[in-house]
């Protein structure tokens, strides 16, 4: 299964997609890493792996149609069958996700369906929970929703910041998000409905 991973900034889940890919018998390779942003050091991370990059800046187009359809036609051009976002930042449009439907998968650092969107670690903490984790899911119009295919909790323990609390959280979304990955490319998940069934198999 040909890959495309796009980011934003730092990306860890890249590399984690890029470490699990050197395994031989790891049934997905990674062809290409888009980012929106010139300086996101995930970029630095493809180059080191000898993986072709683009850079599409959002700010280069008009409207989000005409960003995303530039996006669609970089990752159909390098080949990509698969699209993984790892850390990319942009709200994608309605076209775009339909025509990856099935076909792209995202990583969000809460237990889906709560806490979507951004600071999940500081509104699980203002929140007082006492569990937290993370989640893979396959992409719809709508952010962070679709069918779930593996998630991971963490305790929330009483002297946690947010910034311990996320690199919790991150210990484990590095290790569920190449399980998905493995999932999918195994052909072993099915989408039915809202639910992605996976014959048994948990993170
Ligand atoms: C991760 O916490 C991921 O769940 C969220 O954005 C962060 C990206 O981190 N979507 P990185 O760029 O993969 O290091």
């Amino acid at each position: 299964l040909k890959v495309g991973v796009l980011v934003s900034g730092r990306g860890s889940n890249l590399q984690a997609l890029l470490d699990a890919c050197k395994d031989p018998a790891f049934p997905a390779e990674i062809v290409h890493v888009l980012s929106n942003k010139a300086d996101a050091y995930g970029l630095v991370r493809a180059e080191q792996a000898g993986i072709s990059t683009t850079v599409i800046s959002h700010k280069d187009f008009p409207d989000r149609e005409s960003f995303d359809a530039a996006m669609d036609r970089a990752l159909r051009a390098a080949g990509v069958e698969f699209v993984c976002l790892a850390g990319f930042m942009r709200l994608l449009s309605e076209g775009f996700v339909q025509g990856w439907q099935d076909r792209m998968i995202n990583i969000h650092p809460s237990l889906l369906p709560s806490y979507k969107g951004l600071h999940t670690h500081e509104r699980v903490l203002a929140d007082g929970g006492k569990l937290h984790g993370c989640s893979v899911h396959f992409v719809r119009p709508a952010c962070d929703e679709g069918p779930l295919i593996a998630q991971a909790a963490v305790p929330v323990l009483d002297d946690d910041t947010a910034d311990s609390l996320a690199a919790r959280v991150l210990q484990q979304e590095h290790r569920i998000y190449p399980l998905a990955l493995r999932l999918i490319a195994d052909g072993k998940v099915r989408v039915v409905g809202n639910r992605a069934l996976t014959d048994g198999c948990t993170a």
